[in-house]
């Protein structure tokens, strides 16, 4: 009953932004990311008959509070569907991410911990279960299942089923680079799952915001398809601007950058008219990726540790899925 799994982290292109339902986590609209290689998070989990209570340690320290809550009731789901609802667990994570830096690990974390959960209670999911289950505890989380470029299909039913991610195409596919830049240890002031209730609540924009997708995911994936670089870093980057859009018209408006953010994506623009083609996208935080291709890899980074305020570069390229061990 001991199972271990590692997952990757992803970057969304086309944003997650807004939930239709908040306990099972069904988005408004659909997403798209691509996995990345450079962050990580392995986990095991094994079951003893012998524990009163889950266990639950991160990077080798004791977890308490919100955060083992979160870990029990997501558990608690496997143990219901694998019919094992008294047995207890001892978790082990280990993030490969800079949490400190306020890079967010729920993603590879719950991703991970849905693996190795239902692996150890013996559960045989297909990835599109396992997708949808991992939905669950956060939902980026469910396009970590998949490596490459991966779609969150939003679903309709109410019960949440048809709502998990689909591969678009394998981290083979197409080489190119995610820089993130890492920015000052602040805590994230608003959480995402806050800021996109707010949104969703309140924002003026929230509406077009929804209407803009589809368009944009065909878009997108035509370019993925040919590999069409300044075609999908531009939409990225659109569709980012028109994500934190929302937040700027929600009442109480709220923004996540920072001012060196503001200086990276002056400094990405900057590379651009140099005719470096590079495109930036930020989630719920200050900190900044940047897409580009290989061969740009030495002005990139320059660029990027020369901006005030960048305390480490960290590369990545597409990622594979969630694996077990
Ligand atoms: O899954 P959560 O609750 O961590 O929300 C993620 C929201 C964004 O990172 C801003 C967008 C996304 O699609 O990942």
């Amino acid at each position: 009953m001991k199972a271990t799994a590692k997952a990757h982290t992803n970057i969304a292109l086309i944003k997650y932004w807004g939930k239709r339902d908040e306990s099972l986590i069904l988005p408004m609209n659909n997403s798209l990311s691509l996995t990345l290689d450079g962050f990580y998070t392995e986990t095991t989990v094994e079951f003893d008959d012998d524990l009163t209570e889950d266990v639950f340690y991160l990077n080798d320290e004791a977890v308490s509070g919100g955060e083992y809550n979160r870990v029990v009731s997501f558990l608690d789901r496997i143990r219901k569907q694998a019919d094992k609802r008294r047995l207890h667990a001892e978790i082990r994570s280990v993030n490969h991410v800079p949490t400190a830096a306020g890079f967010a690990s729920s993603a590879s974390g719950f991703a991970a911990l849905a693996a190795a959960g239902a692996k150890a209670l013996g559960l045989q999911y297909s990835s599109q279960e396992l997708s949808a289950l991992t939905r669950q505890g956060s939902g980026s989380a469910c396009r970590s299942v998949y490596g490459g470029f991966v779609e969150w299909e939003k679903g309709t039913k109410a019960d949440g089923s048809d709502s998990y991610a689909v591969q678009v195409t394998a981290p083979g596919h197409w080489d190119i680079r995610v820089a993130a830049a890492v920015l000052s240890p602040d805590a994230k002031k608003v959480l995402s799952r806050e800021g996109m209730k707010r949104t969703v609540n309140t924002s003026l924009f929230y509406t077009r915001w929804v209407e803009s997708i589809p368009a944009d995911l065909a878009a997108i994936k035509d370019g993925i398809m040919r590999k069409d670089f300044e075609k999908v870093g531009s939409i990225a980057e659109a569709n980012c601007l028109r994500m934190h859009a929302t937040t700027l018209a929600a009442d109480p408006p709220f923004m996540y950058w920072q001012s060196t953010t503001l200086l990276i994506m002056e400094a990405v623009r900057a590379m651009r008219a140099d005719g470096v083609p590079a495109y930036f996208t930020i989630d719920a935080g200050p900190n900044v990726k940047v897409l580009y291709l290989p061969e740009d890899e030495e002005a990139v980074q320059q660029r990027l540790r020369s901006v005030p305020g960048v305390q480490d570069v960290i590369v990545s390229k597409p990622g594979q899925g969630v694996t077990c061990m």
